[in-house]
């Protein structure tokens, strides 16, 4: 008998970032993001006759070819969630996956990669234990924060919050929920361009920035600052008032940055392109007076934010100005998107 189950499941991109955390996976901050449409992970498990004697019994394919290197991570994950998921050991697990986007552009494939793994073993626990999970999507979250911490919010559409947080009273840090506050209708159709700046691995891993907020001497201040600007963000979410909504995101993103640059050791994961590019949005918002913000991951690319009525000035700009400052002037036209889908 050959079980299988396949789920596509998007990457997303904070606005009030993730940045530090506890054993096991507890979030020092809250944090909520946009999930994106065209950016995400297709992931197919199956549980064939057992080969080896092992514990894990593991095949990694990205795109048809073997990755050894993906298994250290995944067999981190299946550890974690090992006592809900006694069958896998039962069976030779075969995970084959594919990116949308290509896995050298820097796009971080943990959120959308860890949240497909987490939506197909539990779709597996269903059938083969014959039940009904009750709040799939929150289990679903909850392990594939086990995985990623970004990847719990990557499986609800739309806007998603993690972390517990006194203005949201279901919020958690075990796993994420999906942002129900008053949400302006401008921000549903909401645009993301990911601008690549740079592609290939970074020099430090984001688990590696986490780590370094442990003993970094802001941290404090800064895992309250994250409370404070979700507070002040769920006010522009229901007011729409972009200008404050741009302020806060962009703040993030530099605060982020900051971190990294007064961790110890200290790092600096931004380009002199993504600075050019930072300069150039600032001129043409103030030039223009159009509503285009940037956010940052933890990376050199830069994520454009605007909502769809600027679409085609933004287009026109980012091709005229921009893409000289990118790695073969290549983007990613993308949008707040719905969530994962189950493909079989
Ligand atoms: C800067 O979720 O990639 O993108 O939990 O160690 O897998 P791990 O880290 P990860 O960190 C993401 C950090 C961030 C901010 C965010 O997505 O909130």
């Amino acid at each position: 008998m050959k079980l299988n189950s396949s789920w596509r499941s998007p990457s997303n991109i904070a606005l009030i970032k993730y940045w530090g955390k506890y054993h096991p996976q507890i979030p020092a901050n809250p944090s909520i993001s946009f999930t994106l449409s065209e950016c995400y992970t297709e992931t197919s498990v199956s549980l064939l006759e057992k080969k080896a004697n092992a514990d894990y019994d593991l095949e990694v394919l990205l795109d048809g070819e073997s990755r050894e290197d993906f298994k250290p991570k995944i067999t981190k994950f299946l550890e974690h969630i090992r006592s809900e998921i006694p069958f896998v050991q039962e069976y030779h697990l075969r995970i084959e996956t594919h990116n949308s986007f290509p896995h050298s552009s820097g796009i971080a494939s943990s959120a959308s990669g860890m949240s497909a793994l987490a939506l197909c073993l539990l779709s597996l626990k269903e059938e083969i234990e014959n039940t009904k999970i009750d709040d799939f999507y929150r289990k679903a979250s909850e392990w594939a924060r086990l995985g990623s911490g970004s990847a719990s919010r990557s499986v609800y559409g739309g806007l998603a919050q993690w972390g517990q947080f006194a203005g949201i009273s279901e919020s958690s840090d075990e796993y994420a929920i999906p942002y129900q506050g008053k949400t302006d209708p401008v921000f549903k159709n909401f645009r993301d361009y990911v601008l690549l700046v740079e592609t290939g691995s970074k020099k430090v891993s984001s688990t590696a920035g986490h780590g370094l907020m442990e003993k970094h001497p802001f941290a404090e201040r800064r895992f309250l600052q994250a409370h404070e600007n979700l507070a002040a963000l769920q006010e522009t979410l229901a007011s729409g008032d972009l200008e404050k909504f741009g302020e806060l995101v962009e703040s993030e993103a530099l605060t982020l940055h900051a971190m990294m640059m007064t961790s110890s050791p200290y790092f600096i994961l931004m380009k002199p392109n993504t600075v050019h590019i930072l300069e150039e949005v600032w001129a043409f918002r103030k030039e223009t007076g159009l509503p285009l913000y940037f956010t940052l991951d933890a990376g050199a690319n830069v994520h454009l934010l605007f909502p769809e009525a600027v679409e085609q000035a933004v287009a026109e700009f980012v091709s005229t100005s921009l893409t000289g400052y990118l790695k073969n002037s290549k983007y990613i036209c993308d949008r707040v998107g719905d969530g994962p889908v189950k493909l079989s």
